[in-house]
């Protein structure tokens, strides 16, 4: 068999290896901590899973319109309206198997050979990887740990070339929790009316995790950049459905008809049943995600302050999403080399920031969607670790 070239360069998200990796010593019978996979480690709430349930009894067994149920879409529309305080036509959103879907529609729709894609550094794997299939040219944005994780704008404007099509932006990101700050997003979009050609697509899937009272900063509040700006947001995080497989997309009007050619050849349309427990997040009660999401902060302040406490290991207090970036250049370790000494030494899964990019060295993931209990005794065996060698 002669396959693609292509295919040479299809990265993969390092998350799902030592998730395969821990189940195993798990089920070998070993006590292991799992603090590398990005999922919350809450149930999806009761009532969207009975939404999904009562459609299957209902009958909704059939293939949907391939950009969404219609009332999934005003669902979304309303919502838009609600926390981003923006009219969209639901003619705008494509309903989608996961936040990933539209990243990989977007990334496909400019990445070519010749074309620049610019994607955050340390930032979600997947970007660079779709960006290198298509043939594009992938160039870093590097965050840095002193700024929280954030870019800078003028960074990033000086990159730009004739060449770039498009801008990934993540905010709160994976896999740092860093938070762009809203002063930061005005600069970039005051610039990029210097670059009109330039398309920007904004992974906003943890926008309802942000803390300390921050508002989220949405690239949705431009009215300038709106015919070129591509949302990317999802049940996945926010509603604890990362296995349902749902996402939305808002596109500017004619990559919407794109995306949706796209999804009829190659998905169809999302799962009936999913669509509706999809509308049952959105309109009924948020008690569950606030929960969730308080949650979250209370574990925030525990990660942090725990791995600030360990020998050579400092971390930033991250703003958003549900993961911490410790630095550990001062351990002496290699990122990847510690990631596989937690877990085959002490049991405790984490990710190697290499994973995440080359400026991902000296850092590790941690997620903290786990409970307290958990994280005090993972950090705890880090300790005896560091401290024993
Ligand atoms: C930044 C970011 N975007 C998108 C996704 C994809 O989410 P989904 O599971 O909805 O495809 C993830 C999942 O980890 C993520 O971290």
């Amino acid at each position: 068999m002669i396959l693609a070239d292509r295919l040479e360069r299809l990265g993969t998200e390092t998350a799902f290896d030592v998730l395969a990796r821990a189940q195993k010593l798990k089920d070998a019978g070993q006590d292991i901590i799992n603090l590398g996979i990005g999922q919350p480690d809450f149930a999806t709430p009761e009532t969207i899973v009975e939404a999904a349930v009562k459609a299957l009894r209902d009958g909704h067994h059939g293939y949907t319109p391939a950009n969404g149920i219609l009332p999934l879409r005003q669902a979304v529309a309303a919502d838009m309206a609600k926390r981003r305080n923006i009219e969209i036509d639901p003619e705008r959103i494509v309903i989608v198997p996961g936040g990933k879907v539209t990243m990989y529609f977007a990334i496909t729709m400019f990445g070519k050979a010749g074309a620049e894609i610019m994607y955050p550094d340390p930032g979600f794997p997947i970007y660079r990887s779709v960006i290198e299939f298509c043939g594009a040219k992938a160039v870093p944005i590097p965050l840095y740990e002193e700024s929280g994780f954030s870019f800078s704008a003028d960074e990033v404007l000086g990159k730009i070339t004739d060449r770039t099509r498009l801008i990934i932006v993540n905010s709160p990101a994976n896999p740092t929790g860093g938070v762009v700050p809203k002063a930061e997003l005005d600069k970039l979009v005051a610039g990029l009316a210097d670059h009109p050609e330039v398309a920007i697509m904004s992974d906003e899937i943890y926008a309802r995790m942000v803390y300390d009272g921050v508002p989220h900063a949405s690239l949705t509040a431009y009215p300038e950049i709106e015919d070129r700006l591509i949302l990317l947001d999802g049940w996945s995080k926010t509603y604890a459905m990362t296995g349902w497989r749902l996402g939305w997309a808002v596109w500017p009007k004619d990559l919407a008809q794109i995306a949706t050619r796209l999804a009829i050849n190659i998905h169809s349309c999302v799962n009936a049943a999913t669509q509706y427990a999809g509308i049952e997040a959105l309109t009924g009660p948020q008690d569950p995600v606030d929960a969730m999401v308080k949650a979250f902060d209370q574990r925030r302040a525990v990660i942090v302050e725990r791995l600030n406490a360990l020998p050579d290991v400092r971390c930033q207090r991250p703003g958003g999403a549900f993961y911490a970036f410790p630095n550990i250049e001062g351990t002496g370790y290699k990122a990847g080399d510690l990631q596989e000494r937690l877990l085959t030494e002490t049991g405790v899964a984490v990710i190697s920031g290499t994973s995440f990019g080359i400026q991902g060295e000296g850092y590790l993931r941690f997620s903290y969607a786990n409970s307290v209990e958990n994280i005090e005794r993972a950090i705890d065996r880090i300790g005896d670790f560091l401290g024993r060698v």
